[in-house]
Formats: C-alpha cells, sequence, structure tokens
C-alpha cells in the first residue's frame, strides 16, 4: 500500500515537492511513496487533468501530496479538463471536505509581514474550509449566448444541511483543542445559502457544543478584520469560495503565500489531501525560487493527520522554526535562497 503519493503537478509543483521528497527521505525513510502526473502535465500526457488511475491510487494511499496546478498554457483548454477541474475532482473523489487552513506566523517571520509586527505575532489562527461543495460544485453552471447579443453566465450556489453541519462539527472539535471559539462566516444578510448556514451552525452548536463559544460573522466582515485584528480568531469555519479568498488574506499575515500549508480531511481513516495553499507561480516556475516551507509543512500535517507520525511531524516542524530563527529566507520573504537552499537548511536543521 502507498503510503504517501504526490502530485507534483504544474508550475512551481514539481520544485516544492522535490523538497519535500528529500525530507521524506530523510525523516521518514520507510514510507512508501508513489508519484503521478496531475494537472496540466497530466492533460498533455493523457488528456485529462486527473487520470482514473491516478484517482484509484490516490484514494488507496493513506495521504495524498500535491504541489500546484495550472498555467497559462492550460486556459484554452475545455473547462472540464482544465488543471483546476482535476483538483476539484480529485478533492470530490477523494471526498475531502473539510480544509484546514492554518494561519501561523513564525516569530522569525514576524517583520517579513505586509502587517506591523504587533498585529501578528503569535498569530494562530486555523481556517476551516468547506471544500467538496458550494459555488465550486454547484448545478445549474453554464455560460450561454443571448438572443438580443451578449452572453449571460450562471454558476450556483448550494449547501445542504448535512454538509454544513459535517465540516462545522470539525471546526467545533478543533477549537476544543485550541481557544475554544469559532467564528462562522457567511452571508445570511444577502444569501439563503448564508441563512442555512447560520441556522445549521446554531443548531449544532446547542445541540452538541454549547461549551465552545461560537460567533457569527459576516463574511466581508471577516475580511476586514483579518487585516485589523487578526489575534482576535481562533478557529473560522466558512464556505468554500469564502474559504478561498479568507485564506489567501490570512496567508499574508504569516509573511507569504508560500508559508502557508493545508490538510483537507474526509472521515478518520480515509486519505487526507495535502496541498500548499499557494497557485503554480508560473512567473517564477522552474527557477529555483519558490519558498518550498507551505509544501514541507503540508507534508508536517500529513505526517501528524494521515500517517500517524506524530513525533516525526513535531521534529519536522521544530527543524523549519530552526531554519527559520537561522535567518533562512526565500525570495518571497526577503532572502535571497532558491528553493533548493531551503530544503537544504531544514534537512540541516532536522
Ligand atoms: C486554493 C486554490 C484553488 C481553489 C484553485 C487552484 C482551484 O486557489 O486551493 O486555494 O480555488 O480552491
Ligand atoms: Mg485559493
Amino acid at each position: 500500500m502507498t503510503d504517501l503519493l504526490l502530485l507534483p503537478g504544474d508550475g512551481i509543483g514539481p520544485e516544492v515537492t522535490a523538497q519535500v521528497r528529500r525530507v521524506a527521505e530523510a525523516l521518514t525513510p520507510d514510507l512508501a511513496i508513489e508519484e503521478r502526473l496531475f494537472g496540466g502535465c497530466s492533460y498533455d500526457a493523457h488528456g485529462v487533468p486527473l487520470t482514473d488511475e491516478a484517482l484509484a491510487t490516490a484514494k488507496a494511499s493513506k495521504a495524498v501530496l500535491m504541489g500546484a496546478v495550472g498555467g497559462p498554457q492550460w486556459a484554452g483548454a475545455p473547462r472540464d479538463k482544465r488543471p483546476e477541474a482535476g483538483l476539484l475532482n480529485l478533492r470530490a473523489g477523494m471526498e475531502v471536505f473539510a480544509n484546514l487552513r492554518p494561519a501561523l506566523c513564525f516569530n522569525a517571520l514576524a517583520d517579513a509581514s505586509s502587517l506591523k509586527r504587533e498585529l501578528v505575532e503569535g498569530l494562530d489562527m486555523m481556517i476551516v474550509r468547506e471544500l467538496t461543495g458550494g459555488i465550486y460544485f454547484g448545478s445549474p453552471r453554464f455560460i450561454e449566448e443571448l438572443p438580443e447579443g451578449g452572453k449571460r453566465a450562471v454558476d450556483t450556489q448550494v449547501y445542504t444541511t448535512m454538509e454544513i453541519e459535517r465540516v462545522a462539527r470539525v471546526a467545533f472539535e478543533l477549537a476544543r483543542g485550541r481557544r475554544n471559539k469559532v467564528h462562522s462566516a457567511e452571508k445570511s444578510n444577502v444569501m439563503d445559502s448564508g441563512l442555512l448556514w447560520r441556522e445549521v451552525v446554531t443548531d449544532l452548536h446547542k445541540r452538541e457544543f454549547s461549551d465552545v463559544q461560537l460567533e457569527h460573522i459576516l463574511a466581508d466582515n471577516a475580511a476586514m478584520q483579518i487585516v485589523k485584528n487578526p489575534k482576535q480568531f481562533d478557529v473560522m469555519v466558512t464556505d468554500n469560495l469564502f474559504g478561498d479568498i479568507l485564506s489567501d488574506a490570512a496567508a499574508q499575515l504569516t509573511g507569504s503565500l508560500g508559508m502557508m500549508p493545508s490538510a483537507a480531511l474526509c472521515l478518520p481513516g480515509k486519505p487526507g489531501l495535502y496541498e500548499p495553499i499557494h497557485g503554480s507561480a508560473p512567473d517564477i516556475a522552474g527557477q529555483n525560487l519558490a519558498n518550498p516551507l507551505a509544501a514541507i509543512l503540508s507534508f508536517e500535517m500529513a505526517l501528524r493527520w494521515s500517517l500517524g507520525r506524530a513525533e516525526a511531524a513535531d521534529q519536522l516542524y521544530a527543524a523549519v522554526v530552526k531554519a527559520l530563527e537561522a535567518g533562512a529566507r526565500t525570495r518571497d520573504l526577503g532572502g535571497a535562497l532558491s528553493t533548493v537552499q531551503m530544503g537544504d537548511a531544514v534537512l540541516a536543521a532536522l
């Protein structure tokens, strides 16, 4: 059985996952690792961004770690064959509905954020993004020609009680092991799906989690509060689209988009999907410039949440802290280290 399936993908994906492989080989040499094409490179080789075989291998692995997908060269591919469609199919196929995106500011990086040190120092916030529903998957969706000229595009935002409840449950459970506070972000002031979201979260809280502090927040206000006073947050649960947007904002608090890992989880016992939240960064791809830490920290989450190697995860986390404290910085963090040199720094600290 494969322990870890690597899906390097496109753009900077192969460069950052290569550093994960080096770390894994040093730290957990007994892990059985496999690799598959995924995203645009899979489309070029197989005509689809995610083959049935790759999805089956993912589902049969203990953990899946991807780099990034997409790039301008696939902008003209049919929408259902685009690299991003492969990613959505992977998330849906693995049923990883709860996406944990930790915004954690390492002390050594408190000055790398575009926000003032005192606002981000010690920040430890967890965004729980619903990942297999909402407007990313709702139907109908189409673009049609209008008889009077011009076109009309439709996307559908849709949530069921079950989908909201299961992701909210993950958020409440996580909060219990942290600072016991959940913010639930939606747009109940304008959207029916937001109204249902608020109702379901409120009911679940009353029934099972009344010991946890719950606050409802409108998603636009959440965006503002994230850049105004991020340390007020412990766990924030939100839908697929708002979670995508709010997690990019939160990532910048940590110093760089290149620092934020994520874990997408299904139910216990099912494989998790681990992804750095950054994209394929075509502008710097292939130049050995990307920060591999989001990918390396995603591996740290995989060790902890899917591979049952908490001790190795602790070691890896400590090594990242040590490397940063020793001054290791890639370009996004204001330094001059290459991707490989950042990998070297983590390996040396290990
Ligand atoms: C993310 C990314 C993806 C998303 C893209 C690449 C489809 O932005 O994981 O945050 O929108 O979910
Ligand atoms: Mg995103």
